[in-house]
């Protein structure tokens, strides 16, 4: 890994590392493509409305404030508890894990440094993780 990983999550460094927000809205696109193909996460798919538009818009938006970027969700769509959006859901490990499998399928499409790629993965494991202990069945 560079160096430069530690300046990830500076500032906006992370949201420019990313695209801006045409990197991010790409990333989010292949994301919820790949939940659409992939068959470990068909359980996660069909949690979502039929019509995946308004959760691709929702995603980007709040990973360019999430990225250090513009607050697009609390702009568009008013402030929000990541876990408490969630709490209406079942996700336990096998839920939590098919989306960041998804994720990392994503991620390896973008032109990012390597480095880059590794941060965001590791920094999404976190709110997928206290996402699951919200919303989970088990008490792991
Ligand atoms: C742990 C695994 C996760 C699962 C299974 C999951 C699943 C979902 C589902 C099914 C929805 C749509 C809810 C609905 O329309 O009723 C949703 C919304 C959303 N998710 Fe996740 N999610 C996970 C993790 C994450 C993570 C890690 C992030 C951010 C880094 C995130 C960000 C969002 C946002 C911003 C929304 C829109 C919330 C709203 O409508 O106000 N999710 N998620």
């Amino acid at each position: 890994m560079s160096s430069k990983s530690n300046l990830y999550g500076k500032g906006d460094s992370s949201y420019k590392a990313a695209g801006e927000i045409s990197g991010i809205t790409k990333l989010v696109n292949d994301f919820y493509d790949f939940m659409e193909e992939v068959p470990e996460a068909k359980k996660i798919l069909n949690m979502h409305p039929d019509d995946l538009t308004e959760s691709r818009k929702k995603l980007a938006y709040f990973l360019s404030g999430w990225l250090g970027g513009p607050k697009l969700f609390s702009e568009n769509f008013g402030k929000i508890n990541l876990p408490g959006a969630h709490k209406h859901l079942s996700i336990g490990l096998e839920e939590r894990d098919a989306w960041i499998l998804c994720m990392q399928k994503a991620v390896k499409m973008q032109p990012y440094e390597d480095s880059f790629k590794v941060y965001l993965i590791e920094q999404l494991r976190v709110p997928a993780e206290r996402i699951r202990i919200v919303s989970g069945n088990e008490n792991i």
